[in-house]
């Protein structure tokens, strides 16, 4: 094996073009691909930056074609050689350096490589359990260096424009105490404190108001945070945030200095104008229209609300849940009348899911109804209902009757889903929309209690506070939420500063004065002594980066994620210890944790 010696790397490999033919170049980098014309031997050596052709003659070097020989895929080299120009009708438009290649001079041989567990190309479809396990080889991808880079860029420009527009960059502690965001804490054993212990935050939410408390008047940070909840696409139990607070200020002022963050994150790093200001939507009309309170605005086919019309028709399920409180919508799966029998029951399956008990429908063929539902209505019903979908020719009609929250979960998931099927929305199509007026309690069934939407420190809006007491599914709340393409990307508020209002807070959400104080003692200490009006939001990097990126799994632009299951397939976390760390930290295991 070579030693660099004195070599010192003259360019990335990625970084040569026409101009600089001519020129003596050292590179260094792994041997993607290796082609030997018998006699010419062709290797393309990448690194970070790109790929470049580097060739071996014999009659030029002979020992250096001679290594050239032995070479295999993710070889280590170093090479000295001569920018030359590709012979006529090699040259290759697909690449950013294919109007070049490199005559090699003298190459050295820095490291082998076993064989691979799986190739690097980029379109091979390898099993993402193969790629996490050897993750160093899967971060080697182009796709997955991208990422990382335009996440890299995306802190940068994050970090400049907060500093500019006078936030202060702060840290705060890892190891603490519970932060209610509603997930489950990741707890840190103390060993100190035999039997206590830290738990990992689920954000920075206490801290960064009490640092506004503090007086530091508006705070960033891009930080880590830890929830232990069940894994999808979009989320893992470590993630980052983009996490701010301002004092004195209103919505409106926290809105306009984040739109002129995302603007600027899109325009900077993805060329993307977003026009602003982004458009809004209260909570109450995203459900109503959308059934969610994250639409994807890429495409139409809203949901109507047919409970007036059918509620004295003839079809028993309508008119039965009707009368019991529940409302009957619909979606017009425009054009879907093709749909074959096989594809309605798999839809009618999908809404299931989310608790829908069925999925009558109606296809509009030959100028009529065509659905076992049809019989029930009269013909100014049916009138009445195709006026309200927008009803054509060749659409499909789908209903959902139930409680509210059934009938708009499982037709706003639908309405996702034929958009799926139906190829409706491009990722290169960006439609942001602020989801405003969220509520502020909702009743939680299982507990039998009101729980936060946001979080407990969020504070009523102005003109409900007196329904937080009297009728508090009613009271909405200073909370506000950025929605791009469907997704949630941030979320914040505006908070509570007093303290009388926080323990009432607290105390609508079942608490005793004890148990919050021993939670949140500190903070209603705090509280008491001069607060300013504050409030602030967190955007979700990961999901950002993914959108911006066009990645389907937040996996794709983290470094080191983890699997469904929370672990790590690489280094294997988590795992059992040692009896003697335990020991130390005063913990034994139930038998069957053993
Ligand atoms: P929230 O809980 O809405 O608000 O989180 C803010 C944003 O973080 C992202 N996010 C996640 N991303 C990946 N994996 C997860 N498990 C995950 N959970 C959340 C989402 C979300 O919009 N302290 C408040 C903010 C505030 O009020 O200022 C908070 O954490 O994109
Ligand atoms: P049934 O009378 O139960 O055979 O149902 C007739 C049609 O109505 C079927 O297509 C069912 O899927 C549908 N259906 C039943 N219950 C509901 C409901 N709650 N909401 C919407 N459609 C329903």
């Amino acid at each position: 094996m070579d030693t660099l010696g004195s070599w010192k790397r003259t360019h990335y490999c990625g970084d040569l073009r026409a101009a600089d033919i001519g020129n003596e170049v050292i590179l260094m980098g792994w041997a993607l691909r290796r082609r030997d014309h018998g006699g010419l031997i062709f290797i393309d050596l990448r690194d970070r930056e790109g790929i470049a052709q580097i060739v071996f003659d014999p009659e030029v070097n002979a020992p250096a074609h001679a290594v050239a020989e032995a070479v295999r895929s993710e070889f280590v080299l170093a090479i000295r050689g001569t920018v030359i120009p590709r012979p006529d009708g090699t040259v290759n438009s697909g690449m950013k350096t294919g109007e070049v290649e490199i005559q090699v001079l003298e190459c050295k041989l820095l490291n082998r490589s076993k064989p691979l567990p799986f190739m690097l190309d980029e379109h091979s479809d390898i099993n993402e359990n193969i790629r996490l396990k050897y993750r160093y080889l899967d971060l080697r991808r182009s796709q997955l260096q991208s990422n990382l880079i335009l996440r890299s860029k995306v802190s940068q420009l994050t970090r400049s424009y907060l500093t500019d527009n006078g936030f202060i960059e702060l840290e705060t502690p890892f190891l603490t105490k519970s932060t209610p965001e509603g997930a489950r804490d990741f707890l840190v054993p103390s060993r100190i404190n035999q039997g206590q212990f830290y738990a990992l935050p689920q954000s920075p939410q206490i801290f960064k108001q009490i640092l506004m408390i503090s007086g530091f008047d508006k705070y960033f940070q891009v930080v880590r945070c830890f929830r232990d909840e069940d894994l999808r696409a979009d989320r893992q139990p470590e993630f980052t945030q983009i996490d701010c607070e301002m004092s004195f200020i209103d919505q409106e002022d926290i809105i306009t200095v984040m739109e002129g963050l995302i603007a600027r994150i899109f325009t900077e790093a993805k060329g993307v104008t977003v026009s602003l200001p982004v458009e809004r939507i209260t909570y109450a009309e995203s459900i109503r229209r959308f059934g969610v309170d994250n639409p994807d605005l890429r495409f139409g086919m809203e949901l109507c609300d047919l409970t007036d019309i059918v509620k004295g028709s003839g079809f028993k399920v309508f008119v039965d849940v009707s009368s019991n409180g529940g409302i009957i919508k619909g979606i017009n799966a425009k054009g879907c009348a093709r749909f074959s029998r096989k594809d309605i029951d798999d839809l009618t399956e999908f809404v299931k899911i989310y608790g829908a008990k069925g999925l009558a429908y109606v296809k509009i063929e030959n100028g009529e109804w065509h659905s076992p539902i049809a019989k029930f209505f009269t013909p100014e019903v049916i009138a009445s209902m195709n006026s309200a979908f927008g009803a054509e020719e060749g659409d499909l009609l789908f209903f959902v009757a139930d409680k509210p929250k059934v009938v708009n979960d499982s037709l706003g998931k639908l309405r996702n889903h034929l958009a799926n099927l139906l190829k409706l929305t491009s990722k290169d199509v960006y439609r942001f929309v602020w989801v405003t007026e969220f509520p502020l309690l909702e009743w939680d069934e299982e507990e039998k209690r009101w729980s936060a939407v946001h979080h407990p420190f969020t504070a009523p809006m102005d003109e409900d506070v007196s329904f937080v007491e009297t009728d508090p599914g009613r009271c909405r709340a200073k909370a506000y939420d950025l929605v791009l393409n469907g997704n949630e990307i941030g979320g914040g508020s505006i908070r509570i500063h007093q303290e009388q209002v926080q323990s009432l807070m607290f105390k609508m959400l079942g608490m005793s004065v004890e148990s919050a104080r021993s939670k949140f003692g500190f903070l209603l200490d705090a509280l008491e002594f001069g607060t300013p009006p504050h409030g602030g939001i967190a955007f979700g990097m990961d999901r950002l980066i993914m959108l911006l990126t066009g990645s389907d799994s937040i996996r794709d632009v983290i470094a080191f994620p983890k699997t469904q299951r929370g672990t790590c397939l690489m280094s294997e976390a988590p795992s059992h210890v040692d009896t003697k760390q335990l020991r130390e930290l005063g913990i034994r295991l139930a038998e069957k944790a053993v």
